[in-house]
C-alpha cells in the first residue's frame, strides 16, 4: 500500500465533502489502486472552530496556509477557499515548492489558467480543476480528452446552479427572486457573495476555462456581452410561458470560422430545446462538433459532494501520475488565434418584453419582425423574427422599456 500525503486550504461546503468522499471510498481505493490517502493539514481561517467531519482520521488544522503549501512531506494540495490572489499565492507556493494541485478555484482558473499551467509544467507537477466547471459533471475531462482531436464550433450550457435554481423555483414553484436565492444559499449552491452568481460573473468564469479547453481562446471578460438574472420578473416568467418558452441563464459560444461569439445572461428556449428541462441546481452543456455532432453533458451543477467527486477524479489523475512518475501535467488544450465578439452581433430571434412603445402604430409598422404578440397585464410579450443586429437596436430604440433575450431553438 501506498500512502499520498494530502494538504487541503480551505474546509468548507466542497472541503468537507471531499474529507467524506475520502471517508466513504478509503477501503475502495484501497483495494483496487493500492493506494492510501491521508489528509495531513488543512489551512482554515479559524483552525479552533469546532467542526463536525465525516473523516476517521486525526487532521491538523492550522491557521497559516504556507504551513500546508511548504510542507516537505505533502504531495498534493487540494485548495477549495476560493478567492482570487490569496489562492493564486498559495497555489504559486505550493508548485513551486514541488506540489502538485487541484482546485476547484474558477475565478482563479479563468483569469490565470494558463500561467499556472505553464508554472506547473516547469516544475514537473499537475494542475487540474474539473470542479471549477459543471460541478460534478466531468465535462473538462471530456473536452480534454474525448473530444481533443475534434473541431469543436459551438458550445452551449447552464453553468450556474444557483441562477438555475431560482429562476426554476420562480418559474415552477411560483417563489420569488429573495426567497429561492436564499435557499440556494442554505443549500450551499451560491457562492460567498451571491452577487457572483446572479449576476452572471461566475458564469463567466466558468465560460472562459471551457473557451480556454475547448477552443484554445481566453476570453476577454472585460469585454465579454454579460449580463444577471436580478431584473426578471415572475410577469416575464410568465410571459415567456405563455409562448411556450422558458428563460434560462446561459453560457454561449459560437465558433465561425475564426471568430468566436460568445454571451452570458438569460436566454429564451422552446420546449424541445435541451436546456428547457435543466431544472434547480442541474448543470448542462452542449457541445457542437464536427465528428460529433451536438453531445450534451448534465448533472449537479454544485453542492457538496457532487464537486467533491471532481476534486476525487483529479486526484486519481494527480495520484497515477505521481506513481508512475510522470508528474507535469494538466488538462489538454488546443492553440488557436481567433477573435472574440457579442453573440448579438449574429442575426438571432427573441424574446421582447415590452412596457412600452412610442408610436401608436408600432407594431402594424414593424409588423415583419414579429412572428407572434401577445399582451398581459398592459405588458407586451412577443417573439421576433431573424433580427439583424441593426434591426434589434432599431426595434429597441422605439420601445421604452424593453428587455430583449435571445431566443434559441
Ligand atoms: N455558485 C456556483 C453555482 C457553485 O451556483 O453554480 C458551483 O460552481
Amino acid at each position: 500500500m501506498t500512502t499520498i500525503s494530502v494538504g487541503m486550504l480551505g474546509c468548507g461546503t466542497v472541503g468537507t465533502g471531499v474529507l467524506t468522499l475520502l471517508n466513504r471510498e478509503a477501503s475502495q481505493v484501497a483495494e483496487s489502486l493500492k493506494v492510501h490517502f491521508s489528509v495531513k493539514k488543512i489551512a482554515v481561517k479559524h483552525p479552533d472552530k469546532k467542526r463536525t467531519l465525516n473523516f476517521n482520521e486525526n487532521v491538523q488544522f492550522t491557521g497559516q496556509i504556507e504551513n500546508v503549501t511548504t510542507d516537505p512531506s505533502i504531495q498534493i494540495i487540494i485548495e477549495v477557499m476560493g478567492t482570487l490572489e490569496q489562492a493564486y499565492q498559495a497555489i504559486y507556493q505550493a508548485i513551486t515548492n514541488g506540489k502538485s494541485v487541484i482546485t476547484a478555484n474558477k475565478e482563479l482558473i479563468a483569469l490565470r489558467g494558463p500561467q499556472l499551467t505553464e508554472l506547473a509544467r516547469q516544475n514537473h507537477v499537475d494542475l487540474y480543476y474539473e470542479a471549477s466547471v459543471g460541478g460534478g459533471i466531468p465535462i473538462l475531462r471530456v473536452l480534454s480528452d474525448s473530444l481533443i482531436t475534434d473541431q469543436i464550433n459551438g458550445l452551449t450550457g447552464i453553468v450556474n446552479g444557483t441562477s438555475n435554481y431560482v429562476l426554476s423555483a420562480m418559474k415552477n414553484e411560483h417563489s420569488s427572486y429573495e426567497k429561492s436565492l436564499k435557499q440556494a444559499q442554505k443549500l450551499g449552491y451560491a457562492e460567498a457573495n451571491p452577487t457572483n452568481d446572479v449576476e452572471g460573473i461566475d458564469a463567466a468564469y466558468k465560460l472562459a476555462i471551457l473557451s480556454q479547453l475547448a477552443f484554445g481562446h481566453a476570453i476577454n471578460l472585460k469585454q465579454l456581452n454579460r449580463c444577471g438574472i436580478q431584473r426578471i420578473t415572475t410577469g416575464e416568467i410568465n410571459g415567456a410561458a405563455a409562448l411556450g418558452l422558458t428563460l434560462k441563464p446561459a453560457v454561449v459560444a459560437r465558433k465561425k470560422e475564426q471568430t468566436l461569439f460568445t454571451l452570458v445572461g438569460p436566454v429564451a428556449v422552446t420546449k424541445q430545446h435541451p436546456l428547457a428541462n435543466i431544472n434547480g441546481v442541474e448543470n448542462s452543456i452542449l457541445v457542437t462538433s464536427a465528428a460529433l455532432g451536438t453531445t450534451s453533458y448534465t448533472g449537479p451543477g454544485a453542492g457538496s459532494e457532487p464537486t467533491a467527486n471532481s476534486i476525487m477524479s483529479d486526484l486519481l489523475t494527480v495520484t497515477h501520475h505521481l506513481l508512475a512518475n510522470q508528474s507535469g501535467i494538466s488538462f489538454n488544450a488546443p492553440s488557436n488565434k481567433i477573435s472574440e465578439h457579442s453573440l448579438l452581433d449574429l442575426s438571432l430571434r427573441y424574446f421582447v418584453v415590452i412596457k412600452k412603445v412610442n408610436e401608436t402604430n408600432f407594431f402594424r409598422e414593424k409588423a415583419k419582425y414579429f412572428e407572434k404578440i401577445i399582451n398581459i397585464d398592459h405588458t407586451y410579450f412577443c417573439v421576433t423574427t431573424v433580427l439583424t443586429k441593426d434591426q434589434r437596436s432599431e426595434l429597441g430604440s422605439n420601445c421604452k422599456d424593453s428587455h430583449f433575450y435571445p431566443l434559441l431553438k
